[in-house]
């Protein structure tokens, strides 16, 4: 499968080394407005380095083009790659407004080419035996769950991620993980209560404490920092009726259980060598291979981007947000 990739930058180097171990893949053209960027990641792959989207697509013959770019740039080539026929692989949050969603959503609604939204966590393997369990109904009913997710700030192409107008702060672009994973797990969102201290000058700091109550009555606090004085790190914890789920990226491969007496024993192995990236990749070529349905649906990533926006929303106004069905 002939793909091109533009936007070289962190996470295009991370599909890039991904794709390196996928077979089916052929990366054809790295495409970045960054020569040295473009040149580096063709070098992973073995692929011809491009300035523009425009000179890829003009010398290579792409099916899937893998968008890595700023958030706020992800609608316009995502609804032109659709307009020419070709599969989109594109980097999380689908946009960086619910209306750009709308726009992308439209258009690969055709049954024509096929998109898939980079919603990494569902593939991370502490998360995916998270679920299982869930969905298994080892941990009874699921009351409450408690996540956090700290990343240092990340210094983008331009200092994009500091620039609210192009990233969407934290909400959009950090918490999104665990509202799609919690989404995923636990159902419809009904109403959105966060706190945190967007619109300061100190744009490189941003941190939000976020509550979800779900449909199914389950209720979420979700932590989010960038700034973070300290290395990456995530944690999750589940309380059901049955037992008690931990999962903290500061003790990798564990997920402890603790359980009431009669509840199912054993907690998976989470041993994998795969990283998740390219358990994700992999799993977005096989489904555009075999036509398969994706575990990540594109309506997903539309939610996920609505869940994040109520909560920006949320923050600027001090208010709960109840969350409707599609506007
Ligand atoms: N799934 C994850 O875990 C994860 C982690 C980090 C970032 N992301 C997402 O990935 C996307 C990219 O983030 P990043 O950290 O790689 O950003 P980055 O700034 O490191 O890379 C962006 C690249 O795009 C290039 N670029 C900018 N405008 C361009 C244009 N018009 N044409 C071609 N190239 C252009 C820049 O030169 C840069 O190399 C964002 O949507 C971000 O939210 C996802």
């Amino acid at each position: 499968m002939r793909l091109g990739l533009v936007g070289a930058g962190f996470m295009g180097g991370v599909h890039l080394s991904a794709y390196a171990n996928i077979p089916e893949v052929e990366v054809v053209g790295v495409a970045d407005a960054r020569p040295e960027s473009a040149v580096a990641g063709a070098q992973l792959v073995g692929a011809r380095p491009y300035a523009s989207y425009d000179e890829l697509v003009a010398a290579e013959d792409v099916e899937v083009v893998d968008i890595c770019l700023p958030t706020a740039f992800h609608r316009d080539l995502a609804v032109r790659a659709a307009g020419e026929g070709r599969h989109v692989i594109l980097e999380k949050p689908i946009a960086r407004t619910i209306e750009d969603a709308g726009e992308i959503l439209d258009a690969f609604s055709g049954g024509g080419p096929r998109l898939f939204v980079g919603h990494v966590v569902r593939f991370f393997p502490e998360y995916v035996a998270i679920k299982q369990k869930i969905d298994a109904g080892d941990l009874g009913t699921v009351g409450m769950v408690r996540t956090s997710r700290r990343s240092p700030f990340l210094l983008g192409w331009n200092d994009w991620y500091a620039d609210w107008r192009v990233s969407g702060g934290v909400l959009l672009d950090l918490v999104i993980h665990d509202f799609d994973f919690l989404r995923w797990t636990l159902g419809e969102v009904e109403r959105v209560y966060a706190r945190g201290v967007l619109g300061r000058e100190y744009n490189r700091l941003d941190y939000a404490l976020v509550t979800l109550r779900f449909r199914g009555g389950a209720i979420a606090h979700v932590e989010g920092h960038w700034g973070y004085p300290g290395p990456f790190n995530y944690s999750i914890e589940v309380a059901g009726s049955r037992a008690l789920l931990t999962a903290d990226s500061t003790e990798p491969g564990t997920l402890e259980a603790i359980r009431e007496p009669d509840a199912p024993d054993g907690v998976p192995d989470l041993a994998s060598g795969t990283s998740p990236y390219e358990a994700e990749l992999a799993h977005f070529i096989h489904c555009i291979a075999t036509g398969e349905e994706s575990i990540v649906k594109v309506r997903d990533a539309y939610e996920a981007l609505r869940i994040s926006l109520a909560a920006t929303e949320s923050v600027l106004s001090g208010e709960p947000v109840t969350l409707g069905g599609r506007g």
